[in-house]
This record gives structure tokens, C-alpha cells and sequence, in this order.
């Protein structure tokens, strides 16, 4: 599997399974308004850019940039921040994940949804996170748990409300959850590669949280 998704996948992912992640992305932008976090927020690997789009129209004082990989996946984001009407408030840009072009220690908050499993060097991704985010500034960075419990996943479906936007059985979506490309086994997050890169990354303050069919890695730059 390439880092990134290009077109056509581009428009595959943009009309499904992305947007039945609408609500899960307004419940982040909840969450960083109820945080009082505002001034310049980032989200790394953006795909159709649903989660800047929900976080400018939740926090008022934040100027949101998305940036991934993908010339498509950008083009899809400007389209769909303009049919949210958030096309001014928002930015998008063609950069990695390595290289963002941000400049050292101006971002407040950098956020991440299903993209830290894409990285074939997440340690340079780390790093980069680091050296962007202001001191006491934090990255939130979910991916998905491959081998949740069937339990688990189902209450994830229900607390996120998506039971309706789901257009097959939940039974099978679970089942397909551990095959499909979401994320990684739990333990790659705590111990395998991605543990690894987080231990071996500039950051000292960390967080690494299972949270039903996601993780949830919060790092914090001192
Ligand atoms: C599974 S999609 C997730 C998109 C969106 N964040 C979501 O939650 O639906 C992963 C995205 O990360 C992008 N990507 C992968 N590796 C990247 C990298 N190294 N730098 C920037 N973007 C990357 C891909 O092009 C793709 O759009």
C-alpha cells in the first residue's frame, strides 16, 4: 500500500468511508472548543478535509490547515470546504507529513485521524510534529485498533452515533475491520513500530490510550 491515496481511491475514500466519519470528526471539534484551544491547528493527512472543515465552523479563533500527500485528496478538501462555506477559514496544502512547511513552533494543536498507520517513517513524523507545535502545544493523533473486541467495536459504533450512516450489517464491518487497511494491531501503538517512534521521538510527555476501535496517541511538547 502506497503512503498515499491518489485519484481515483481519492474519490472512493472521499464518498465512502469518509464521510460516514462526519460525526466522529464533529465530536473532536466539540472537544477541542470545550479545550479552549484555538490559534493555528493542523491536521496531518487530511484526506477530503472533513475534520478542518467541522473544527472552523466549532472554534472561532482558529485559522485550520489540513495538508496531506494526495494533489486529489487536497482538491476534494478545497471543494468540500467550499460547499461547507468554510473556504475562508480554512487552508489547505499539497506537503508530507515529514516536511509540513510550517514554520518551527507556531502551531497550538496538531490533530490526526487514520493517517499514523500510512507512515512509513513515523518517527520523521514525530519529530516534524515536534519541531511546528509552540511549547505546552499538543498533537492528538487517532488511528484505528485492528484487533478490538467485537464488543469494543460496537460500542464505538453506538457512542459515535453512526449506526444509521453504516450501509452494511454492522456484523460485517466488524468482521472486515481486522482485514481492511485502518490501523494496526493494538500493540504496535504501545511496543511495535509505533511505540518504538514515539519512545525514540523529541517528545518526553505522552499518551498513548485505547479508546474502543481507536487509538488515541497525545503527545505534548514541554
Ligand atoms: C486513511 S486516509 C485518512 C484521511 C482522513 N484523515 C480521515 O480520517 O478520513 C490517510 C490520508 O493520509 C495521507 N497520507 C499518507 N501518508 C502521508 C504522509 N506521509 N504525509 C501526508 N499525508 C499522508 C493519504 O494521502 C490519505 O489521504
Amino acid at each position: 500500500m502506497p503512503e498515499k491515496i491518489p485519484w481515483p481511491f481519492s474519490r472512493l475514500f472521499d464518498r465512502y468511508p469518509n464521510r460516514i466519519f462526519t460525526k466522529w470528526f464533529q465530536r473532536i471539534a466539540v472537544d477541542i472548543k470545550n479545550r479552549a484551544i484555538s490559534g493555528n491547528i493542523v491536521d496531518i493527512g487530511t484526506g477530503p478535509g472533513r475534520l478542518p472543515v467541522e473544527i472552523a465552523k466549532q472554534v472561532e479563533n482558529a485559522k485550520v490547515f489540513g495538508v496531506d500527500m494526495s494533489e486529489d485528496m487536497i482538491k476534494i478538501a478545497r471543494e468540500n470546504a467550499e460547499k461547507a462555506g468554510v473556504g475562508n477559514r480554512v487552508e489547505f496544502r499539497v506537503r508530507s507529513a515529514y516536511d509540513t512547511g510550517f514554520e518551527n513552533n507556531s502551531i497550538d494543536l496538531v490533530i490526526s485521524t487514520g493517517t499514523v498507520h500510512h507512515l512509513s517513517k513515523p518517527l520523521n513524523a514525530f519529530n516534524e510534529i515536534y519541531r511546528i507545535l509552540k511549547h505546552g502545544g499538543e498533537a492528538w493523533l487517532f488511528d484505528g485498533r485492528k484487533d478490538c473486541t467485537k464488543a469494543e467495536f460496537e460500542e464505538t459504533v453506538r457512542r459515535l452515533g453512526i449506526e444509521k450512516d453504516i450501509p452494511l450489517p454492522i456484523s460485517v464491518i466488524e468482521r472486515l475491520w481486522s482485514k481492511i487497511h485502518v490501523g494496526y494491531k493494538t500493540e504496535v501503538f504501545y511496543s511495535g513500530k509505533i511505540g518504538k517512534a514515539i519512545r525514540e521521538s523529541l517528545f518526553e510527555k505522552y499518551a498513548i490510550t485505547a479508546q474502543g476501535a481507536f487509538i488515541r496517541i497525545e503527545l505534548r511538547k514541554s
